[in-house]
């Protein structure tokens, strides 16, 4: 992991959080039981400038959580976001700074478990953001691969877990999900990828 004054070094030579981010970021730590589980400044800019790089038309992202990382892959891109969330006690937080971000009717959000919504999603991707639960990364991957375009991205947050992917003989469900995602990815012949040790690791896929 990059030591902390690094990191705080890279945040202060960065464009700083946009305001209705940062408030947002501010609330998500009031009032979220883990707040935690936000991408945050760095990680979001670094989703939309992806965004801007790849020029994406349509997104989804699975794990909407309090949207912060669906509100920086729309203001990346010009395109339609899909953001999925288990826990509809978070629509309020979400709709309200969508609202002040401007991309409320670029954002659809969908309630439930994600497993069942992707399927009901006629969409063809160009870039999917896996963000929800671990134990069932793999089990999205493999549900979108066939709906990603060719050339198209499926990224995936939380890669190192805390560094907990080295030691499988003490993995819990939520390491093991991981454990199992970064493997399968790196012998998936039909994507090239990279996981770049940035924040708590991210895997970028590339269907080719
Ligand atoms: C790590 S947070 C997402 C963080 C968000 N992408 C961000 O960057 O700010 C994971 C979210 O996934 C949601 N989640 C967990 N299991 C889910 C499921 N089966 N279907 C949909 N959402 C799920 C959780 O409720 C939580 O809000």
């Amino acid at each position: 992991m990059i030591p902390q004054e690094i990191e705080r070094y890279c945040e202060a030579h960065s464009s700083p959080e946009l305001s209705f981010l940062a408030s947002l970021n501010r609330e998500t730590h009031l009032t979220q039981v883990y707040p935690r589980m936000i991408s945050g400044h760095m990680q979001g800019t670094l989703l939309r400038f992806i965004c801007r790089m790849i020029k994406p038309d349509r997104v989804l992202e699975i794990g909407t959580f309090t949207g912060y990382s669906a509100i920086n892959l729309a203001l990346g891109s010009e395109s339609m976001v899909h953001t999925i969330e288990v826990n509809p006690e978070l629509e309020n937080i979400i709709r309200r700074y969508l609202k002040e971000a401007g991309i409320e009717n670029r954002v659809t959000l969908h309630f439930g478990e994600a497993m069942k919504i992707i399927p009901t999603l006629n969409e063809c991707w160009d870039l999917v953001f896996i963000d929800a639960d671990k134990p069932n990364y793999l089990n999205y991957y493999k549900m979108v691969f066939p709906m990603v375009r060719k050339g198209g991205w499926i990224l995936a947050d939380n890669a190192l877990w805390d560094g907990k992917v080295l030691s499988r003989k003490t993995a819990d469900k939520e390491t093991l999900g991981i454990i199992e995602y970064n493997d399968y990815v790196q012998m998936d012949e039909r994507v090239e990828n990279l996981l770049l040790p940035f924040r708590d690791g991210l895997m970028l896929a590339r269907k080719i």
